[in-house]
């Protein structure tokens, strides 16, 4: 049965070659002081950091740069950003880049005025944000597709010490208040981080349509967002530069994780739960983790919603049922996602990550349990998965 819920998206998004154009339509409804957040640099080389500057400089706003922001942004860092946020009373946050960005500036937004630490309040309870607490708009210009981050209110932060990585989802006064999503940005992206977007994307339809066995509208427009990746993704990674493909990314990412797909449903994110205990301790790509982790966990738990599998590989992979048994059918449609992530060039091992044997233990007791899917893991089930996945 569907259960019950209520939906809005407040994120309004501008999609399309000339949407960097509609920053100018933003920018007046905040104040002057403008926090602009961004990675490691490749907008400096592609000249997206230029035309922005421009824009906020013609708007007339002071600037206070915060670059710099790592994949798999760490808790230290959010604390840096913090401190720009409250020293220069800054009042909107300006993302641009990839999910790491944009949940670096969300997460600053809520944590700048938390009278504790956030990272304590947030990530490790886990608490809603406080009605008292001030929060700082964010707007994002998107650079590289997978997260959903640019529609979401999620923000995953890292504490290294503590070898945890941790989401948080916000409620929807975190989510970004508009969202700049030119699929032209993303062409300079490299061929590992496309890769690991498209999984990403991929990614959350599964963790939500691998839940329950009801008749839910959500995973018929799940199956819908499916195809398109698997078609989209399959030209993308021969062509880096075909616009209709990079936008059906694009547009597919932001619908994957906007809440949508997740209505009515349990919803699963054990993948993401596991691949987040292998990124605490070896730091690599997102959609990689995610990538090295799938086939062990969807192989171990596909007998306990054999169903949902064997409608999966009917809907989504074109798998024929005739004459088969259902092991067969669900098998058979695992078999050919494996066979599409292998085209991908996507890390199948969680060994080439850097993830060993002797790490299992730790990694299994980091990994957080989640109670939506088909099955409940116990500690020596998640042992078995991540074994699975170094084989
Ligand atoms: O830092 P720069 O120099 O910008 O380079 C980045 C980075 O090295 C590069 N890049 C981005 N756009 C580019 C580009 N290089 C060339 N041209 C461009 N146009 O790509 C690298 C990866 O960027 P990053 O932002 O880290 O990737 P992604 O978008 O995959 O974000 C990953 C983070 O998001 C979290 C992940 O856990 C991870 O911390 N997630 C957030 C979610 C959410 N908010 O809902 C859900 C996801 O499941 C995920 O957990
Ligand atoms: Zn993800």
């Amino acid at each position: 049965m569907l259960g019950n819920f209520s939906y809005a998206n407040p994120t309004k998004l501008y999609f399309g070659e000339d949407s960097l154009n509609y920053l100018n339509d933003e920018l007046p409804k905040y104040g002057k002081n403008v926090q602009l957040v961004y990675g490691g640099g490749s907008i400096k080389k592609n000249g997206i950091y230029d035309k922005v500057l421009e824009i906020l400089k013609a708007g007339g706003k002071t600037v206070f740069e915060d670059g710099g922001v790592m994949p798999n942004p760490t808790v230290q860092k959010l604390y840096e950003g913090c401190k720009i946020a409250k020293e220069n009373a800054v009042d909107f946050i300006l993302a641009v880049g990839g999910g790491s960005v944009c949940d670096y500036a969300k997460a600053v937004s809520v944590s700048a005025y938390c009278e504790e630490d956030p990272w304590e309040r947030y990530y490790l309870r886990m608490e809603d944000v406080a009605p008292n607490t001030q929060i700082i708009p964010v707007g994002c210009v998107l650079t590289m597709v997978g997260t959903g981050s640019e529609m979401n209110g999620g923000a995953v932060i890292t504490n290294h010490e503590q070898k945890l990585k941790i989401g948080h989802v916000f409620g929807e006064n975190v989510f970004p208040k508009f969202s700049i999503l030119n699929p032209t940005f993303t062409f300079t992206l490299p061929k590992y981080q496309m890769a690991a977007g498209i999984y990403d994307i991929f990614n959350h339809i599964c963790e939500q349509y691998f839940s329950g066995e009801d008749d839910n509208t959500s995973d018929y427009i799940s199956e819908g967002l499916m195809r398109s990746v698997i078609h989209s993704s399959r030209i993308a990674i021969k062509n880096p530069t075909d616009y209709e493909a990079r936008s059906n990314l694009m547009w597919t990412a932001a619908w994957a994780l906007n809440t949508l797909v997740a209505k009515g449903k349990t919803t699963d994110w054990m993948v993401h739960m596991l691949g987040q205990a292998v990124g605490a301790y070896t730091d690599a790509t997102h959609g990689m983790t995610l990538s090295a982790v799938s086939m062990a966990y969807y192989r171990y738990i596909c007998r306990f919603g054999l169903a949902k599998f064997v409608r999966f590989a009917v809907n989504v992979w074109d798998v024929e049922s005739a004459n088969k048994t259902l092991d067969q059918i669900a098998s058979e449609g695992l078999n050919r996602m494996e066979q599409w992530m292998n085209e991908l060039g996507l890390v199948m091992n969680a060994k080439d990550l850097g993830v060993t044997e002797d790490m299992i233990d730790s990694l299994a007791e980091s990994t957080l349990i989640m109670e939506g899917g088909f099955k409940v893991l116990a500690h020596d089930e998640i042992v078995e998965i991540f074994k699975a996945s170094i084989k």
